[in-house]
């Protein structure tokens, strides 16, 4: 059974991980799905990871030969043999040692990357990071998984060298927020239409179990709570992109989502390119 999602503030503070070592967070971490989310990943990323998320986040990255980038929430991987190939040294954080262990597996001879289980909350607690190193930091499907976002951003300020840029790729916080948004179909005007019944005020929703694992939590947060989260740490948002979802007939699962018009004009995806004033 579903159960409702929580206003932010009624929920209890997030307990903090464990000192030291950047020991992974039980209440964020996807180490309950890792092996369901690996799979479906695989070495290459799923669909919705190939045709759609990763150019967008290589596109506002502009990578450049020989930058350090940090790829926080970096899952099992997918991203490295891209960043790899784009010329870049890549170190990727996650909170989860399972899918860290499979990213490891997986690209154990991608040439100039590194896999650490650390809290993207703590990052000066990660062994093997150091101040002001990393050209760019990539957060790609995960910084709606983190709570809370200041100690997130306040970790990437940490890490980032003085010149350097962050790009937030997540699920459109304004038209596909979990169980409060969705589908229609207006007889009347015979066409899709999407359904918003919640956008400003923050929450944490938890998703439907994935891969038969234990439910993970997804907060929602407008778009202005990135914004101005960038700001506090003294980054300003210079790109973004609206990313359109794959055509029926292109996507995996269910067929019935939306329609092709809905889908050409309703983005799925948010990328944000932020850089240090
Ligand atoms: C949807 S997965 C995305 C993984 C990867 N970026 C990808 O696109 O496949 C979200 C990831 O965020 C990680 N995560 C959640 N909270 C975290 C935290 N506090 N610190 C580091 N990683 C975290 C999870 O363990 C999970 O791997």
């Amino acid at each position: 059974m579903r159960s409702r999602p929580q206003p932010r503030s009624s929920r209890r503070p997030a307990p903090r991980a464990d000192a030291g070592g950047g020991a992974a967070p039980r209440e964020t971490s996807w180490e309950r799905v890792a092996t369901w989310y690996d799979g479906w990943v695989g070495d290459r990323g799923s669909v919705y990871h190939r045709e759609l998320a990763i150019p967008a986040v290589l596109e506002l990255l502009e990578p450049r030969q020989g930058e350090s980038v940090l790829d926080l929430g970096g899952g099992q991987g997918v991203l490295a043999p891209y960043l790899v190939d784009a010329g870049t040294r890549v170190t990727v954080v996650d909170a989860s040692a399972r899918l860290i262990a499979s990213a490891k597996r997986r690209h154990a001879r991608l040439p100039g990357a590194r896999f650490l289980v650390g809290d993207a909350r703590r990052l000066p607690a990660v062994a093997g990071l150091d101040a002001g190193t990393f050209d760019a930091a990539t957060v790609m499907l995960a910084i709606q998984d983190m709570d809370p976002l200041s100690d997130v951003v306040r970790g990437l300020d940490w890490a980032l060298a003085s010149s350097a840029r962050i790009v937030l790729l997540m699920t459109h916080p304004a038209f596909r927020q979990p169980r409060h948004s969705g589908w229609g179909y207006d007889e009347g005007r015979k066409l899709t239409y999407r359904r918003i019944d919640g956008y400003l005020t923050e929450m944490a929703v938890p998703m439907k179990s994935l891969g038969g694992g234990l439910p993970t939590r997804s907060f929602h947060r407008p778009i202005g709570a990135y914004v101005n989260a960038l700001a506090e740490v003294g980054f300003a948002v210079d790109a973004m992109r609206e990313i359109a979802d794959l055509p029926p007939d292109r996507r995996p699962g269910r067929g019935t989502r939306g329609d092709a018009r809905g889908n050409a004009e309703i983005p799925i995806f948010l990328g944000l390119r932020a850089v240090r004033r």
